[in-house]
């Protein structure tokens, strides 16, 4: 490992958190980022990814210490070593804990994530379809994304991916949810996150057009078959001066 590798790359943030239990339990929580690795006291627990154009390419699973891609076909290309990713994350461990004595366990504030949810390809009633909920901002890299469906919690069909680091050293992170689209089903996808007061819920459910009134019915219905009526009135008028007319020739004969 060259010696600029040490230096680190990333930045230093410090939070405070105040558990549930009262002042007495406060606890300092900080984040440090080195290269593509973050590390953080909370847990403590770290995390190891390599993106490609603001996407996850592998993490790598910290206490299995093995390399997860994202894409199982990604690993047919490319193999990457899961130790380097353990030893930058002790390096980020170790300037962290100075960094966070030299500024005297100042701590920053929590971020308030911004959500969106949207469906992967547009949406009709029976066809399978991907719920995204994109949650942006997210500082520090601690939150809970879940989803509810007719506000009961559905853990089937989910998944998501790890922090995607941010230029501005906030994350971003996608959680998945397939559905099968249906008039009745409403979703939330729910976050929990120390920015938040209380657990956000953003809602999502299909847009189908309105019903059409049977009044509105009635009228089509009708319509329709006034139109059918008149063109076979209308045929049977051609068809008979169409009869008429050839009989007519027919009759006149060469004169
Ligand atoms: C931390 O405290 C020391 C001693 O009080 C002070 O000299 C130093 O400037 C402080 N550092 C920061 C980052 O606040
Ligand atoms: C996430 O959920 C766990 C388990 O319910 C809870 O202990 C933790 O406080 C939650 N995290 C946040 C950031 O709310």
């Amino acid at each position: 490992m060259t010696l600029s590798r040490v230096l680190i790359l990333g930045t230093l943030a410090l939070t405070t958190i105040m558990s549930p239990g009262g002042s007495e339990d406060i606890v300092a929580d900080h984040v440090g980022s080195y290269n593509i690795d973050v590390y953080q006291s909370y847990g403590p627990s770290g995390q190891s990814t390599q993106e490609f154009d603001g996407d996850e390419e592998f993490y790598v699973d910290l206490e299995k210490k093995e390399t997860v891609w994202r894409l199982p076909v990604f690993s047919t290309f490319a193999s990457f070593d899961p130790q380097g990713s353990l030893r930058n994350l002790a390096i980020a461990k170790q300037n962290l804990n100075i960094l966070t004595k030299r500024s005297n366990y100042t701590a920053a504030t929590n971020e308030v994530p911004e959500v969106t949810v949207f469906p992967k390809s547009p949406v009709s009633l029976g066809q399978p379809n991907t719920l995204i909920c994109l949650v942006d901002n997210i500082f520090p890299p601690v939150i809970n994304v879940t989803w509810l469906k007719n506000r009961h919690s559905v853990t089937e069909g989910v998944s998501e991916t790890r922090f995607i680091a941010r230029k501005d050293h906030s994350f971003l992170k996608f959680s998945y949810l397939t559905f099968l689209p249906s008039a009745d089903d409403i979703y939330d996808c729910k976050v929990e996150h120390w920015g938040l007061d209380e657990p956000l819920l953003k809602h999502w459910e299909p847009e189908i057009p309105a019903p059409m009134s049977e009044l509105t019915e009635t009228v089509v219905c009708a319509l329709g078959l006034s139109v059918g009526l008149v063109g076979i009135v209308v045929g049977t008028v051609f068809i008979i001066q169409g009869l008429r007319s050839s009989g007519a020739s027919r009759h006149q004969g060469p004169l």
